[in-house]
């Protein structure tokens, strides 16, 4: 970091045109000074501010891209009722250390005649995330290399929600030779738990009430593990506490917390649980570590 210009107001800026975006970065870089992204699809929650904040400790500007990614959402997913925010994201950015909003549309994205996608493996397919959603991690990953190009960031920052992706993320990164450094943001939670999500929203007032079972299951899995209780045990438990509960469960995993690989015992490194569970039309997922 340039301590030189830490003391440089923010003047927040909305860009919308590559040519624009390329113009800021390049007066950022001659002032010597370093970029951190924080990659969003807007209707933001405290948990991405606090990847924000985490950006402004990581690096002298911070930029936030606001897309929601058409390409990675499957024809029958939220894509047209995702909640866009603009004018909430914006407020609440003017008070969280961000210099520029990078918010281009999807012509800009996806220009007439576009056809390259980046389509990773690993991480990408161990059976969780891409399993339920086979289309998400191409148009993640896609969209991410293109934001990480258009940004040039020295740093991005994911939340640790997204687990899978975050680790994705940080193998395209590598795999790339992007000069960005991926840097995780721990989970956010409600009082209760729940892990904060933009589609928390959805949830009726008795679906949220329900929501919070699945960090509890979590924790209790964790510890049980920890405990010494047989994998298997704990999670059937787990995943019968959730589906009593009225989830519509897709997996309650234990995975190698690297790679994500299933683990057989609870004694081959560092494990993170990992759930995704529907409730009503609204599909929630959580982690923790063991
Ligand atoms: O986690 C998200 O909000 C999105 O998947 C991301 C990383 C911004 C890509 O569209």
């Amino acid at each position: 970091m340039n301590t030189n210009h830490k003391s440089q107001k923010r003047q927040l800026r909305v860009l919308t045109a590559i040519p624009k975006l390329k113009r800021a970065i390049a007066e950022i870089r001659a002032r010597g000074e370093t970029i951190a992204l924080v990659p969003t699809m807007g209707a933001l929650h405290e948990g991405h501010l606090s990847l924000v904040r985490l950006a402004a400790k990581r690096a002298d500007r911070v930029i936030v891209s606001i897309f929601v990614n058409p390409t990675q959402f499957a024809p029958h997913e939220d894509l047209n009722t995702y909640p866009r925010t603009f004018a909430a994201d914006q407020a609440a950015l003017e008070e969280t250390a961000t210099d520029i909003i990078w918010a281009p549309s999807v012509a800009t994205m996806y220009p007439e005649g576009f056809a390259t996608r980046v389509v990773p493996e690993g991480a990408a397919t161990v059976g969780l995330e891409d399993k339920f959603r086979p289309h998400f991690f191409a148009g993640v990953a896609t969209v991410v290399a293109k934001l990480l190009i258009q940004c040039e960031p020295d740093v991005a920052l994911f939340g640790e929600k997204d687990y899978q992706q975050l680790k994705v993320v940080t193998q395209l990164a590598r795999d790339l030779s992007l000069p960005t450094k991926i840097v995780a943001g721990p989970i956010i939670r409600e009082p209760d738990g729940l892990a904060l999500s933009s589609r928390n929203r959805y949830l009726s007032p008795p679906e949220r009430a329900t929501a919070p079972v699945l960090h509890r299951v979590l924790k209790e899995c964790a510890a049980a593990i920890a405990a010494g209780k047989p994998l298997g045990s704990a999670l059937r438990h787990g995943r019968e506490t959730i589906t009593k509960t009225g989830f519509a469960l897709d997996y309650l995993e234990a995975r190698d917390a690297e790679t994500l690989v299933p683990v057989g015992t609870s004694s081959s490194g560092k494990i993170r649980l990992l759930v995704a569970a529907r409730i009503g039309t609204t599909r929630l997922i959580d982690n923790v570590g063991v």
